[in-house]
């Protein structure tokens, strides 16, 4: 399969074959904010991976981060049914949840605790500065932005930090955030005198970045995006609305042929093939060819997701059940550390 990556790896980050190889000793934390179906650009960029390093026996802790919706809507809308659609495709991608902790932001009073003495550990000056947030601002249909928005990536710190976890699986733009968790973390360490906090490092997919059918990054914001959870018509028509170009011989070409290229990386991810060899395959066939091919290919490898998420939808009891003992084991473990956070600031 193809993997490349152009951005400098950050510093200290782990690669995915290396936990694979030596998965004993790792905790996992990382999770999604339940606003929307998840799609394959969420599955190839992360989602696959959590459930390889489930299986490889590393142990995964996963944040249905409810809370952080609000940060650039005033409301969340439906959330209880919304953390539940997350699950659903948590469990249909394959995540165990026998073994996974899978809980919401707001079943854990413990993180919201936590949240304040890590703000006191961080200044206006670096929260204004984060990259990431800069970015959701300018983006952000809100009129005003609130004081949440500043602050979630101290509450996200608290997502990672109250499981010790060391290491956080996320994509690129979410580096900042985690810049700020490992800021924390030394900063606690140090102002107490104490080793309670590893220093979490990122865990950077290598998997290249998929396109939506747009040619732009696939994102349910700019409804380019095939759901993990469409009908096959619904994948084979999105697929047909693809931006491709007019020449007949389809070749591999990221740089000159974006949305040619995005679909044979598609299909190639698909098929575990390389995307130069999905284009000599179709040849002079043409868009239409090709995009009956990456149908068919993303239709079959989805095929036993989708059967896994139909017969899930049939109960969402079991989806319920999954969220409230996730709670409880991630209540355990928070409430575990905001007592020693307390100890360790000499309260009582
Ligand atoms: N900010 C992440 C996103 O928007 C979701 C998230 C919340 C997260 N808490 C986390 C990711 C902790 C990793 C670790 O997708």
């Amino acid at each position: 399969m193809q993997t490349t990556t152009s951005a400098t790896p950050a510093v200290g980050h782990t690669t995915l074959d290396e936990v694979l190889r030596h998965p004993e000793g790792h905790r996992i934390l990382t999770g999604d904010r339940p606003t929307g179906p998840l799609h394959l650009g969420h599955y190839f960029g992360t989602l696959k991976n959590r459930v390889d390093l489930q299986a490889a026996g590393v142990e995964l802790l996963l944040v249905v981060a409810d809370y952080q919706t609000l940060t650039d809507r005033d409301r969340a809308d439906r959330p209880a049914e919304a953390a539940e659609d997350l699950v659903l495709d948590y469990l249909a991608a394959g995540v165990d949840p026998a073994r996974a902790t899978v809980f919401t932001h707001s079943s854990v009073p413990a993180l919201n605790q936590l949240m304040l003495p890590f703000l006191s550990l961080v200044s206006v000056a670096e929260l204004s500065r984060n990259p990431t947030v800069k970015d959701e601002i300018a983006h952000s249909s809100q009129a005003a932005v609130s004081g949440l928005m500043f602050t979630y990536p101290v509450h996200q710190a608290a997502d990672i930090l109250f499981c010790k976890a060391d290491l956080v699986p996320v994509g690129r733009d979410q580096l900042p955030h985690l810049e700020v968790t490992r800021t924390i973390a030394r900063r606690f360490n140090e102002r107490y005198a104490t080793e309670l906090f590893p220093v979490p490092r990122p865990l950077l997919s290598d998997a290249p970045l998929l396109l939506g059918t747009d040619g732009g990054k696939m994102s349910k914001s700019r409804g380019n995006a095939i759901p993990l959870g469409a009908t096959e018509d619904r994948t084979a028509k999105l697929i047909r609305s693809a931006t491709t170009d007019a020449s007949r011989h389809i070749s591999y070409d990221p740089e000159a042929r974006p949305g040619v290229s995005g679909l044979l990386r598609l299909a190639a991810l698909c098929q575990d093939r390389d995307p130069a060899a999905v284009a000599a395959e179709i040849g002079d066939g043409g868009a239409a060819a090709l995009k009956k091919h990456v149908t068919e290919a993303v239709n079959e490898y989805l095929r036993p997701i989708r059967a896994r998420r139909a017969e899930l939808a049939e109960d969402r009891t079991l989806l319920r059940t999954v969220l409230t003992e996730g709670a409880e084991r991630a209540n355990a473990l928070a409430d575990a550390t905001l007592a020693e956070v307390r100890h360790a600031m000499g309260m009582r």
